[in-house]
């Protein structure tokens, strides 16, 4: 079994393994050429290029995993919201979901129609890694994906999520409700087509009081958990989180992703060492020196202490502004290669 499937189920490896979050993405000159021609959707719904795109970092970087090219918002595009990805701005939902009037008139998703893009470069990817680093699926999960569809986009301090959530129950149980069928059937899907490992992305739910997130967000992100299709290792990962790690354990995951405001080896000793951790270098380290990388990296692997089920990754994704050398040299000083 590949090392990082048994760093994801705490077996013993001879190194630790790494792969990072947006490792293809725009710091690379090669992803930046494909989005000069193809916009981030029609880069999505071209399974040649989705496939091109997700292989860049394997063979430039060496890292331990694949992840496929793709995003969180895709299966959300059928239910009408009007999706689009503007430049520099990010995703934009141009309806937002405010009232349960507007969650009641949600159209209804049939993943296999909305996303055979995906399931298809997950298909050729496989064929072109031919078993040498295996292939993580993802999808948003449910509090993360609804935060897009009510606020309209990013947003720093969600009221109308929050306000939806407080002032209307039963509206956010019904939205989150559908974005935990739509989420087990979109990671569902992506294990069908073949991937070996999943990785849940609750990226904005640090936002959220313990209070909310145990009693508004825990069963549904449970709910997709205990849906998946059993025996593939799920990674369940969010930032801000210093306030909720036992909490989302306890939502579940065999491994959980922990950003840089937490300190690695406090934060494993909270989880509890019967679970695996993922993380967690600040993503702007990289853009330091490449001593300063190389200290940094080291602390975080002391902490870990060579204990079975540490996956080294950044604490978030990939900033663009990063030089693509200092991603390769990261990855060199994590597995000890000269
Ligand atoms: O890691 C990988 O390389 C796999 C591909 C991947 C993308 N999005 C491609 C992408 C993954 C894992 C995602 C997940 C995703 N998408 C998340 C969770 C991860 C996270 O950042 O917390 C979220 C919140 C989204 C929604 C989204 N899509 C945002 C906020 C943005 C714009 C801002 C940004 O950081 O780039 C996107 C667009 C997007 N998704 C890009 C990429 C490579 C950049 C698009 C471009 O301009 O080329």
């Amino acid at each position: 079994m590949h090392p990082f499937l048994k760093a994801c189920r705490r077996e013993p490896t001879d190194f630790t393994p790494v792969w990072l979050m947006r490792q293809a993405g725009r710091y690379l000159p090669e992803y930046r050429k494909l989005r000069a021609r193809l916009g981030f959707l029609e880069l999505c719904k071209n399974p040649e290029a989705a496939a091109e795109v997700t292989l860049l970092p394997v063979d430039r970087l060496g890292v331990d995993a694949a992840i496929i090219f793709a995003d969180i918002l895709l299966p959300l595009e059928p239910m009408g919201v009007g999706l689009e990805f503007s430049k520099g701005e990010g995703p934009v939902i141009r309806n937002p979901l405010r009232s349960g009037e507007d969650v009641r008139r949600l159209g209804a998703v049939d993943i296999q129609a909305a996303v055979p893009f995906v399931f298809e470069a997950i298909g050729l990817v496989r064929r072109a890694l031919d078993g040498r680093v295996p292939l993580i699926g993802f999808a948003g999960a449910p509090f993360t994906l609804a935060s897009y569809l009510v606020e309209g986009g990013p947003s720093s301090d969600y009221l109308h999520a929050k306000r939806l959530m407080h002032d209307d129950p039963a509206a956010w149980r019904g939205l989150m409700e559908k974005l935990v069928s739509i989420t087990v059937g979109y990671l569902n899907g992506q294990i069908a087509a073949g991937c070996e490992a999943v990785q849940l992305f609750d990226s904005w739910v640090g936002t959220l009081s313990p209070e909310d997130y145990r009693a508004s967000v825990l069963p549904y992100t449970r709910a997709v958990l205990q849906g998946l299709t059993p025996g593939i290792p799920v990674i369940h990962f969010g930032t801000g989180t210093a306030g909720l790690l036992e909490l989302m354990r306890e939502a579940g995951g065999d491994v959980i992703g922990l950003d840089w405001r937490v300190d690695l080896g406090e934060a494993w000793r909270r989880l509890g060492h019967g679970v695996a951790v993922q993380g967690n270098l600040d993503p702007a380290v990289l853009l330091a020196r490449p001593a300063e990388i190389g200290r940094q990296a080291q602390a975080i692997l002391e902490l870990a202490a060579g204990r079975p089920g540490h996956i080294f990754n950044l604490g978030h994704g990939v900033l663009p502004e990063t030089p693509p050398g200092h991603v390769a040299d990261l990855v060199r000083i994590v597995r000890r290669r000269p």
